[in-house]
């Protein structure tokens, strides 16, 4: 199978390595996300110094990266151990989000390329996604980075006064 990260057309939009400066609009992204959607179990957004020590959690070899444009963050992605038990250690969680207001424009095209490509040089084996509840656009995005979905934990998750399935998208590198 060609991934459609090593295709020749790739996503003309600019992804980096986030800075703390950044931080703030990540937050906001991830915030909306927390209160209007299934995309995350998280219910609550995360308190400034939850949001530090997350931001610092990460390194070159697992950077949270961001897509800019005209000085605007419009996503982040990053990934991060799958689980903390050692024998996990090469394979990690990949997560996704870009702003409300600049999906389907290739934002988060341009963040998964970047950050699989940087996966690979890192040495990480296997990326894990997990999604929950019903997410056409998430599915349709990791189906396009070759993912697939390789299970599912039936109402696994709650939020919104309701049981979430969660479904679990794998890609060897
Ligand atoms: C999933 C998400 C990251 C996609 O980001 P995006 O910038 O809109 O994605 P892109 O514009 O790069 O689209 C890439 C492909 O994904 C698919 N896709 C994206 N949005 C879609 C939608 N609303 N419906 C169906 N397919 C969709 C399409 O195949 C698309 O390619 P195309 O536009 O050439 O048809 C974005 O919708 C998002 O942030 N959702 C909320 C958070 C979330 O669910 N994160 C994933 C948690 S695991």
């Amino acid at each position: 199978m060609v991934c459609a990260d090593r295709a020749a057309k790739l996503p003309a939009v600019p992804v980096r390595i986030a800075t703390r400066a950044d931080l703030p609009a990540v937050q906001a992204i991830y915030q909306d996300a927390v209160l209007r959607s299934t995309a995350t179990l998280d219910l609550e957004p995360m308190q400034p110094d939850e949001a530090e020590t997350w931001f610092r959690s990460f390194g070159t070899l697992d950077p949270l990266v961001v897509e800019e444009e005209g000085g605007a963050i419009r996503g982040f992605a990053y990934y991060a151990n799958y689980k903390s038990r050692p024998g996990y250690v090469h394979t990690k969680e990949i997560s996704v989000y870009v702003d409300e207001a600049h999906r389907r424009q290739g934002v988060g095209s341009a963040l998964y390329h970047d950050l699989i490509r940087r996966a690979r040089s890192s040495g990480v084996h296997a990326l894990v996604a997990t999604l929950s509840g019903p997410n056409e656009p998430s599915e349709a995005l990791h189906r396009r980075y070759g993912f697939e979905r390789i299970g599912c934990l039936p109402e696994a998750g709650f939020k919104f006064g309701r049981f979430l399935d969660v479904s679990i998208w794998h890609r060897l590198l």
